[in-house]
């Protein structure tokens, strides 16, 4: 089940950061102000009650980013990913965006695979972007096209 998180998520959603991201996480800090900023919708998967999954789009005017989609390590490959992108979108389109743009790291092969997937096109490649040899795809999708 897809839901919007609330601020009882906070705990789940920082130890979903150290699981997916490690040295790369979101502090607590960082999530509280994520769910908090009045231009973020986050969403959470739900397996029982569990929260396995969370994403996150910051949507201004025709313009919306994902900032954030990461499922549990031990849940991946049961289309939570999916789930939680497509609402993201269906989210960013009732917000008044007409496309999203994201950032993910160039050797991140299953997420780009998801957001493939789901229709985003490479618009760019921002060399060094995480750091010496760490590139990032910008991509794009057009959500009045789907
Ligand atoms: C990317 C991520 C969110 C995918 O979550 P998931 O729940 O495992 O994905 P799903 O089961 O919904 O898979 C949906 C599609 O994504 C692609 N995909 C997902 N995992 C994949 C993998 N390991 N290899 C190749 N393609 C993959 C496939 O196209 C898949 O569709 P299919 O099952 O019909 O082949 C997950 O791997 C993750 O949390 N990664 C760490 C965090 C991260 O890097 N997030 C992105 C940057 S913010």
């Amino acid at each position: 089940m897809i839901a919007r998180a609330t601020g009882t998520d906070l705990a789940a959603l920082v130890e979903i950061e150290r699981l997916c991201f490690g040295a790369d996480a979101w502090s607590e800090t960082l999530v509280r102000a994520e769910l908090d900023a009045l231009s973020r919708s986050v969403l959470v998967a739900r397996e029982e009650s569990v929260v396995v999954g969370y994403a996150s789009v910051m949507a201004t005017g025709d313009l919306a980013d994902l900032q954030r989609v990461a499922v549990r390590p031990d849940r991946r490959g049961r289309g939570y990913g999916r789930r939680l992108l497509d609402e993201a979108m269906r989210v960013a389109t009732l917000g008044g965006a007409d496309r999203i743009l994201l950032e993910v790291a160039a050797d991140n092969g299953p997420a780009i695979a998801l957001y493939r997937a789901a229709g985003f096109e490479e618009l760019d490649r921002r060399v060094g972007y995480y750091g010496a040899g760490r590139d990032a795809l910008v991509l794009r999708v057009d959500l009045d096209a789907r």
